[in-house]
């Protein structure tokens, strides 16, 4: 039997991280569904296009292969400000869920990350996390992370930056970044990367029965 493991959450609240450290414990596939988002808008930045255009992104995201998923370049934070715009189109994620969809049938089991994983991708999810962080928390950890890869920004900017991404994913008419019903809420503002993933494992040892 193949088990989904669906994880939702805010902009830097630590999802990728524990998504990858889950599917690694359990011996799952993993994929981060926010890099779909962003090699979508990455491939319509190169080309100039309007990220408005509906259209223009569904073929974008119709459009794209594995390897563009790998570009190291879709880790900016204009990147990411670009592909939470392009998700407001109803059609790009049309063109996206089939792909989606058919991960989470991977055996012995897949580990989807992302902002509607559990309430429209896989709603069936054996367990289904939705994990935040303060703002504050999330911007300090960002922060720390794009200067890492050498980008000129500050905890301030970060922090505006993720209020108004958490905003527009909320906000969005289809598939709005939001806890399904039946999701473990996960706070990881006072955890570390080691607590988060023993807290994430817990949860989901006492669902699956283990
Ligand atoms: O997880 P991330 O920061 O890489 O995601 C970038 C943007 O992509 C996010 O702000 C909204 C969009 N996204 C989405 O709408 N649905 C998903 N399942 C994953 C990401």
């Amino acid at each position: 039997m193949s088990r989904v493991i669906a994880i939702d959450g805010t902009f830097a609240s630590g999802k990728g991280t524990l998504g990858k450290r889950v599917a690694a414990h359990y011996g799952f596939k993993y994929l981060d569904t926010g890099k779909l988002y962003r090699a979508t808008a990455y491939a319509m930045m190169k080309a100039e296009q309007d990220l408005s255009d509906p259209d223009a992104a569904a073929k974008a995201a119709a459009g794209l292969d594995a390897g563009a998923l790998n570009d190291p370049a879709l880790k900016s934070g204009d990147v990411g400000a670009a592909a939470s715009k392009i998700a407001v189109h109803t059609p790009v994620r049309a063109a996206l869920l089939k792909f989606q969809r058919n991960f989470a049938k991977i055996k012995p089991g897949a580990v989807l990350d992302g902002r509607d994983i559990g309430t429209v991708i896989c709603p069936e999810a054996d367990v289904k996390l939705y994990v935040d962080a303060r703002p504050n928390v999330r911007a300090q950890r960002r922060f720390k992370e794009l200067s890492g890869y050498g980008e000129d920004t500050s905890v301030e900017i970060v922090l505006a930056q993720l209020i108004e991404r958490d905003s527009r994913d909320k906000s969005r008419a289809q598939a709005p970044l939001k806890a399904a019903d039946d999701a473990h809420l996960l706070d990881t503002s006072d955890l570390d990367i080691d607590g988060a993933t023993a807290a994430a494992i817990a949860i989901i040892d006492a669902v699956l029965g283990r």
